[in-house]
């Protein structure tokens, strides 16, 4: 109920952008995104063909130094995380100090955020060596944290990490195993999983990295800006969104609605009821990703055998939304996490594991933006402007 124009009159000349809709805040070269044409590519390489071809710690290679590796550059980098993946003891400790029933997210952000105590040793945002450091501390550990959060959620032992695994296979391993019994990874999904890092590794400057770039332009630390980004994925309409594909799914069997009623509650925006995993603020076509996210839901669910009611349910409820004029017209389509949950679910992950898992993913996305705009001239600390909106001078009344 303000009238911006004549509020930016009284501003001066400020621009009025909430949600940063048409704000450009850093120029960077990592990733692009054409949204109408469904593009995604990182550091000029289309999403389909890492997908096809690359693994994810390659991937993160490239998004953090802008190259792919050779052969030896992606051994060495393989050969420092593992070395890296011990968390110190007492840091083991931290997970005994929250509830047994705490969201894993606010627990790994945490954590992450406690890494500025346990490693002081590479916390100058300015000196190469330590960023170096703190890069491979964190893809090292944060799968770690990222177990163990898991680990105490269900009350199960932890396990210490085995470095003839890599990242992927670990983090499985660490999740999953138990301490008496060795634990056979499974193929399928060690694949499935590392596609679906692929998929989350980087997405330009959304809400986490914009997070993560806000926080780091004050000069605050590597662990500190990436502990604010985990914490703005925390939100349903950002990471929480997988998590909430599930649920809305389920409330759909559970009460037995069709797949085209539950779209009419959508339309008719009932108790604010949206698509879950529909949508998306830059694309506004089929998102690459959501491709082919859908096949390995397919492939996964088929051998795993997952809940294939709630596949049967999404696949309605996307054909629906595909041939709806109220989608068409928004140019609303799945993104991303339309069909993750169902895949995470599959693998054996509690809902709650969900948006950790998107963590891990966009973990190489927030250190390479992060490093990005550490060395950028025209970083300046982030500080928007606003339009006043509050109360005039008023006199304190003295009694
Ligand atoms: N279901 C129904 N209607 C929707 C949906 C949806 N999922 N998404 C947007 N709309 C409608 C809005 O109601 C609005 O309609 P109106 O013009 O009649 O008011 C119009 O489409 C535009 O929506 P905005 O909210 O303005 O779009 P915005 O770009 O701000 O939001 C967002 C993008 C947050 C992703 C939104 O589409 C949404 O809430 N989707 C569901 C949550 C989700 O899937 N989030 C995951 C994002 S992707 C990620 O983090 C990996």
């Amino acid at each position: 109920g303000f009238d911006v124009s004549k509020l930016l009159k009284q501003t001066g000349a400020v621009t009025f952008d909430p949600g940063f809709m048409n704000t450009a805040a850093t120029a960077s070269a990592i990733t692009y995104i054409d949204g109408d044409a469904g593009v995604l590519r990182y550091r000029g390489y289309p999403i389909e063909q890492l997908a096809e071809h690359s693994s994810f710690l390659e991937v993160s290679y490239l998004l953090i130094y802008g190259n792919l590796p050779t052969p030896t550059e992606l051994e060495n980098f393989d050969s420092k995380i593992r070395r890296h993946t011990l968390l110190h003891e007492e840091l083991k400790g931290f997970f005994n100090g929250f509830p047994r029933d705490a969201h894993p997210m606010p627990v790994l952000s945490s954590a992450v955020s406690a890494l500025s105590t346990f490693y002081q040793d590479s916390l100058d945002p300015f000196d190469d060596e330590q960023v170096e450091l703190s890069t491979i501390r964190l893809m090292a550990k944060l799968p770690v944290i990222a177990a163990y959060a898991h680990k105490k959620s269900i009350g199960q032992a932890l396990l210490y990490p085995d470095n003839s695994m890599n990242l992927v296979e670990n983090f499985l391993r660490l999740s999953f195993g138990l301490a008496a019994e060795p634990y056979e990874l499974d193929p399928t999904v060690v694949k499935a999983l590392d596609l679906l890092l692929i998929l989350h590794a980087d997405h330009e400057q959304n809400c986490s990295t914009s997070t993560v770039r806000l926080v780091g332009s004050s000069n605050a630390n590597m662990f500190a800006s990436i502990s604010a980004g985990i914490n703005a994925l925390f939100g349903p309409l950002h990471g929480g969104a997988n998590e909430a594909v599930l649920n809305m799914l389920r409330q759909i069997q559970a009460t037995g609605q069709t797949p085209e009623q539950f779209m009419e509650k959508v339309k008719n925006k009932e108790e604010g009821v949206r698509l879950m995993g529909f949508g998306h603020r830059v694309y506004k076509n089929y998102d690459p990703r959501a491709r082919l996210v859908k096949y390995t839901a397919h492939e996964i669910l088929g051998k795993l055998g997952g809940n294939d009611e709630l596949l049967d349910i999404a696949l309605r409820l996307e054909e629906k939304a595909l041939a709806d004029d109220y989608f068409i017209e928004r140019k609303l389509y799945p993104n991303v996490d339309f069909y993750t949950g169902l895949i995470y679910k599959a693998m054996g992950f509690p809902e709650k594991m969900f948006t950790v898992l998107f963590a891990i993913g966009r973990l190489p996305g927030w250190i390479a933006q992060w490093r990005e705009m550490i060395k950028d001239p025209q970083t300046k600390i982030g500080r928007p402007r606003q339009l006043y909106v509050g109360e005039h001078e008023r006199n304190y009344p003295v009694r």
